[in-house]
């Protein structure tokens, strides 16, 4: 259940890309539940087309489209087939992401390669391709972040660089869109419960449980406050609201240690 009224995106049109599953899965379903015709991108042909056969059933209107976000003109293609079926987007979400823990001197060229290609230029695919075809004025641009855009969190090397990237872009788009009535948000989600972004991170119990400890509210998030979180800065009571990094979590110390406790059992 969505704190919001359910026709709160009647009518709207929105992209999320990396949605097959997670966090982006939560927001474009919770987006269509609002009412928004929703097109979600992923790599997985089956993934992708199961996650939008499921927003179909609870009975959101989507279609999926399997597309690696690495490939700037097939991510044309794909903004393009979206805006042909359902129109100009009033909500773009640049949501795909990939993680593995490691040392720097264990990250191969291809292995920072592909965290920067699919976090960062990923990004900026989205954004670039999709820029044509946002509504303006009005249109809500949300990029989802991580912690580690603004702490240096040690194994996250390739995280950390490209997501602190995704946010210096969000910062920078708001400026150069504002204008034009295009708000440019991120989405900090701090560690939330049942991803696979948390399996990576804090794949046992005690690791879990020690990371919750440390989070002021002595809990992981949840996908659903995400949703709700995207959900609001997509709604009319965001309209001023550009350039800002939502629900940054401020015990930047406590990651640092369990990671590092973690890397040297
Ligand atoms: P997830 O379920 O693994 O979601 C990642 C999504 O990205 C999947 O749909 C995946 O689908 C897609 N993807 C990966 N590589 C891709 C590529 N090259 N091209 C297109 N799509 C690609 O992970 P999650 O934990 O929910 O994370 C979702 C977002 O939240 C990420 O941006 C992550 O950095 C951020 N975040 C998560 C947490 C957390 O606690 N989980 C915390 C902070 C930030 P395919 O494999 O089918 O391509
Ligand atoms: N430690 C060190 N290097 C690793 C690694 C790990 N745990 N996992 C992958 N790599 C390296 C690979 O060895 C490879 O480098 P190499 O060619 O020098 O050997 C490089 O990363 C690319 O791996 P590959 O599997 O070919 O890449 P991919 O493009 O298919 O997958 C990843 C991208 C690596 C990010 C993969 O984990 C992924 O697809 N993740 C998506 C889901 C996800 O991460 N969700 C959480 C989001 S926060």
């Amino acid at each position: 259940m969505s704190t919001f009224r359910s026709d709160l995106l009647k009518g709207k049109t929105a992209f999320v890309s990396g949605a097959s599953s997670g966090i982006n899965l939560h927001i474009a379903t919770r987006f269509a539940l609002a009412g928004a015709r929703v097109t979600i991108m992923s790599r997985s042909p089956e993934k992708i087309e199961a996650a939008a056969a499921g927003i179909r059933a609870g009975g959101g209107d989507a279609i999926g489209i399997a597309q690696d976000v690495r490939d700037h003109e097939g991510v044309g293609a794909a903004l393009q087939k979206a805006v042909d079926e359902f129109g100009a987007f009033d909500i773009l979400v640049s949501g795909a992401a990939g993680n593995f823990v490691a040392p720097f001197n264990k990250i191969s060229y291809n292995g920072f390669r592909a965290v920067v290609d699919i976090d960062l230029i990923g990004t900026y695919n989205v954004l670039r391709q999709g820029f044509a075809h946002l509504r303006r004025p009005g249109a809500s641009v949300i990029n989802i972040s991580a912690g580690q855009s603004f702490t240096p969190y040690p194994y996250q090397a390739h995280v950390n660089a490209a997501k602190a990237g995704v946010d210096m872009l969000t910062r920078t788009l708001a400026i150069e869109w504002g204008g034009l009535g295009v708000r440019v948000n991120s989405i900090v989600p701090g560690p939330i419960a049942d991803t696979e972004g948390m399996a990576r991170l804090a794949p046992d119990a005690e690791t879990a449980a020690k990371t919750a400890r440390r989070i002021p509210l002595g809990r992981f998030g949840t996908k659903d406050e995400i949703a709700d979180l995207a959900l609001f800065l997509s709604s009319p009571a965001a309209s001023f609201i550009t350039g800002t990094l939502a629900v940054r979590w401020s015990d930047q110390g406590a990651w640092i240690e369990i990671l590092a406790m973690k890397m040297s059992r």
